[in-house]
């Protein structure tokens, strides 16, 4: 990569998605107080693509995945979702169009089964009124089905999910968000608890979803994790956005550097 593509960073243009893109952050910014907490950002999230999101602690990166999740509100710029602008009120209202965000603290509950967690809260039923009764042969079905459909390796049921292994619960709360209809994931470290063989199970997930079309942002302290999954990179710096790049034109120093400053040594 060249010193000029350091400086001038094509978001747009080398996107690599077709046309609309399913979100967009336009020029968004968010203040604390006097603390300019993310000033500055623009990045566009298509279908089948995974972004990743870097930069070093206070960088910005929680607060924009907290934006683009409906939990706080940009006070500059605004949100496009397929095209329109939106504004995103609560994480309800975002998780309605199909954004979801799997956290690090991942709420689970933990003395329920794969298929429990991830039927919680809209378990399907059949009959009506008294005599309604929650399916759970159909439930387990189709959370087996999903596991399968994304090679997610956890039992579906009798197994509470407090006795599976950090990387098995990462992937039932990928699967709650995706049998949610999620378009659009936000994956906040997904793999910064877990150990090597572990994370390479969730890194193929992420890969399998992106291959099934969903859009995947992706917070990653790991350089070669980014490197290995993601199509284009949005770098912020103290609260600015330094610029999205296409994984093709970066190298792992190319990374580094852009997070820590050109001028760093
Ligand atoms: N609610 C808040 N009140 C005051 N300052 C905040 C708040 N949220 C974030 N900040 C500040 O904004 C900056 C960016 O924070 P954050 O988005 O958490 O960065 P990162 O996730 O990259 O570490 C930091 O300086 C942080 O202290
Ligand atoms: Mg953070």
């Amino acid at each position: 990569m060249t010193d000029a593509s350091l400086r001038t960073p094509d978001a747009a243009a080398d996107s690599g998605g077709d046309g609309t893109p399913l979100l967009e952050l336009v020029d968004v910014g968010k203040h604390f107080a006097g603390i300019t907490a993310i000033t500055g950002a623009s990045l566009a999230l298509y279908p089948g693509r995974v972004m990743g999101l870097v930069g070093n602690n206070g960088a910005g990166k929680s607060t924009l995945v907290r934006i683009v999740s409906g939990v706080q509100q940009p006070d500059e710029g605004h949100v496009a979702w397929q095209g329109e602008p939106v504004r995103l009120r609560n994480p309800r209202q975002a998780r309605g169009l199909g954004i979801d965000t799997v956290y690090q603290e991942l709420a689970l509950a933990d003395d329920l089964d794969a298929t429990a967690n991830i039927f919680l809260n809209r378990e399907i039923s059949r009959g009506w009124g008294p005599f309604r009764v929650t399916s759970s042969k159909r439930m387990r079905r189709e959370a087996a089905a999903l596991f399968e459909k994304f090679a997610i390796q956890v039992p579906a049921s009798g197994t509470e999910v407090r006795q599976m292994s950090g990387g098995q619960r990462q992937g039932v709360a990928i699967a709650r968000a995706l049998l949610g209809g999620s378009k659009v994931l936000l994956l906040d470290e997904p793999t910064a608890a877990l150990g090597v063989e572990e994370s390479g199970h969730v890194e193929d997930l992420v890969l399998r979803l992106r291959d099934h079309g969903v859009a995947i942002l992706l917070v990653s302290h790991s350089v070669d994790q980014l490197l290995k999954l993601c199509d284009d990179l949005c770098v912020l710096r103290r609260g600015r956005m330094v610029g999205v790049y296409s994984r093709r034109d970066l190298t792992g120093s190319d990374v580094v550097s852009l997070i820590v400053g050109a001028d760093a040594s």
